[in-house]
């Protein structure tokens, strides 16, 4: 039986900790630095040979951490890793999935078939989905996108007084109406015109109805932080309850976090990306969607440590 391995990638020692704690694997080591012209220097300090390697490696800021990701998924195969999947709780590139504007790249197809072509399977949480009905339009290797909603319903019914859920745009529609009939919670769904990627307009109905419950803005992605900012202010000028903002893959920076805390009862999201306003813990739903992936390569043991469903 080849026994699992995982690696984290720089960033993501905390969250493989947590899975290897889950799942009661072993924690290799990968040494990486920068050599003084900025490339890429990497050695695996634990032999991942006749391993079934997993890679962790969340890919906010991906340009910067493709390349050694890729060199790292190439070197394990070349010291013999039986196999090597790659946990990516955010995976970069999924927006660009059309051609908005004459002769626009779409990277979320080149993305996909580079990592396609150095891993044998992916797991993910809430890729964004819109135009493509699945991953596995894009992606060549078994991939499986993980659903946060129940998470975010849980940490909603336990935080948040009678509670009605906004999505800011039609892709949201997906994890509002999710979330919100776990919790059996009101819902809407708003329109958005993005004009350019700081200046976003979003259309909100007329909301006194729901005066008295607390608004939750969910989105899958805040990244400049503009939808939810839009959205925010819009409650106030309509005089409703400062809302509670909830972001699955937090991309925004320190300076954005302050200007929405500024706007809203509480800033939260799900720990896909490292970041200060992370309180919900994906490590359950990603540990088992691993286990299942790897299916019949993993020990009795592991297995059950790994809680399937
Ligand atoms: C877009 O389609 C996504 O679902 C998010 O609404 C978007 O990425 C948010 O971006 P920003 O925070 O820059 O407004």
């Amino acid at each position: 039986m080849t026994r699992p391995i995982i690696f984290p990638l720089p960033g993501n020692e905390p969250m493989a900790e947590r899975l290897g704690a889950a799942l009661g694997w072993e924690i290799g080591v990968l040494e990486t630095r920068n050599f003084p012209d900025g490339e890429t220097y990497l050695r695996f300090a634990t032999n991942p040979s006749d391993r079934a390697v997993v890679l962790v490696c969340t890919l906010d800021r991906p340009d910067d951490k493709s390349l050694r990701l890729l060199f790292a998924a190439d070197a394990a195969r070349d010291f013999g890793a039986a196999s090597v999947g790659l946990v990516a709780p955010y995976l970069a590139y999924m927006r660009q999935d059309r051609r908005f504007q004459p002769g626009e790249a779409i990277t979320s197809r080149t993305f996909a078939r580079l990592l396609s072509s150095h891993v044998d399977w992916l797991v993910t949480v809430d890729p964004h989905l819109h135009r493509y009905a699945s991953l596995d339009e894009v992606y060549d290797v078994p991939a499986r996108a993980v659903r946060s909603a129940p998470l975010l319903s849980d940490w909603i019914r336990a935080n948040v007084h009678r509670p009605f859920l906004l999505g800011p745009d039609v892709e949201s529609e997906q994890w509002v109406s999710e979330v919100a009939g776990a919790i059996g919670a009101p819902w809407r769904v708003l329109r958005k015109t993005r004009y350019g990627d700081r200046n976003v307009e979003v259309a909100v109905p007329e909301l006194a109805i729901f005066a008295g419950h607390t608004p939750v803005i969910v989105d899958d992605i805040v990244s400049s932080g503009r939808t939810m900012a839009v959205t925010a202010d819009q409650m106030r000028e309509q005089g409703l309850e400062r809302p509670v903002l909830v972001a699955v893959h937090a991309l925004f920076s320190e300076a954005t976090y302050r200007g929405l805390k500024d706007r809203a009862a509480a800033v939260v999201s799900a720990n896909s990306v490292v970041h200060p306003s992370n309180v919900i813990d994906l490590t359950a739903i990603l540990a088992n969607a691993v286990a299942k992936i790897m299916g019949d390569g993993l020990s009795t043991n592991s297995n059950k440590e790994a809680n399937l469903e």
